[in-house]
């Protein structure tokens, strides 16, 4: 169940802060701070008042991840998901090991004064999986009077990105909410590469392929050839049983 970075992770709480180097997140800021799934995360609230007897960390209104009496030596975890993953650190910071999608929330850290008044700070972490390589697929290449319509089409399986296709000169379109290229190019100024990036706010990822004339695919790594090989080599076998 657990990685083998989040078992070091947790030989190493011990230790901390060691463990925790690696993003470091304010408090009280309302946009939501984005990192990678893996990642170990610091949740900070600046400005933690000085007199206070109780901390709580929320991960939702209704799940609490710890509480801390202060005049407790150590806080008290709750049974939840995080039980094995979170420590609270010095100044009210929680420290999350190994962060999972399922784990972007608002957190809420609840901060009871001596005097008995409520602080609430709100803390949003949204965590993105690593975009996998795309699947470039050759969907239509259809040549007439010396012009090609070309439709391209990439995939990655059920995440949500952006799109993007580059080719000679530069990007060919705007970021696109679907990854489908539709154009018509002419021996003058077809590229001789169509190059899909995916992406999300933390990673990218992407895949080429390669054409040889306007209308014609070069053999290239990564493209889902059976359109192609449909779309491609038919006309060229018509061709040569016309010769
Ligand atoms: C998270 O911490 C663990 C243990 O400290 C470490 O093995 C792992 O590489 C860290 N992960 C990242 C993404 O830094
Ligand atoms: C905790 O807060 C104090 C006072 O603001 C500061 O001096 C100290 O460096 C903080 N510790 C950490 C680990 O941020
Ligand atoms: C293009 O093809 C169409 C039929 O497919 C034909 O009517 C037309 O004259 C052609 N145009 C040129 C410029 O060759
Ligand atoms: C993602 O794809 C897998 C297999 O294709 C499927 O079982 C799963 O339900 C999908 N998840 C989402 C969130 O669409
Ligand atoms: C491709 O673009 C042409 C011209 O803009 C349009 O007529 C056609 O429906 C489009 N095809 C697809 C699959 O989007
Ligand atoms: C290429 O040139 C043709 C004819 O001028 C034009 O219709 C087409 O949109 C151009 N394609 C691209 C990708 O610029």
């Amino acid at each position: 169940m657990y990685s083998e970075g989040l078992k070091w992770c947790l030989a190493l709480q011990l230790l901390l802060p060691y463990c925790f180097m690696e993003t470091s997140i304010q408090g009280q800021s309302a946009d939501p701070k984005f990192v990678l799934s893996g990642s170990n995360v610091s949740l900070q609230s600046s400005n933690l008042p000085e007199n206070y007897k109780r901390l709580d960390w929320f991960y939702s209104p209704d799940l609490k991840i710890l509480e801390w009496e202060t005049h407790q030596p150590n806080p008290h975890y709750f049974d939840t998901k995080f039980k094995r993953r979170v420590k609270l650190g010095e100044n009210g910071t929680l420290h999350i090991c190994n962060v999972q999608k399922e784990d972007s929330s608002t957190y809420i850290l609840k901060v009871l004064l001596k005097s008995g008044f409520e602080e609430e700070r709100r803390i949003p972490l949204k965590v993105f999986d690593p975009v996998p390589k795309p699947d470039v697929t050759i969907e239509k290449t259809q040549e007439m009077n010396n012009s090609c319509d070309l439709i391209l089409s990439c995939m990655v399986r059920n995440l949500s990105v952006s799109y993007t296709w580059y080719g000679d000169s530069g990007p060919i379109s705007e970021k696109l909410q679907s990854g489908v290229l539709n154009i018509t190019v002419i021996p003058q100024n077809y590229s001789r590469f169509y190059k899909c990036e995916v992406s999300n706010p933390m990673s990218r990822n992407s895949n080429t392929v390669y054409f040889i004339s306007h209308c014609q695919l070069a053999r290239s790594s990564g493209v889902a050839w059976i359109p192609a090989w449909l779309m491609v080599m038919v006309p060229t076998i018509l061709g040569l049983l016309l010769i």
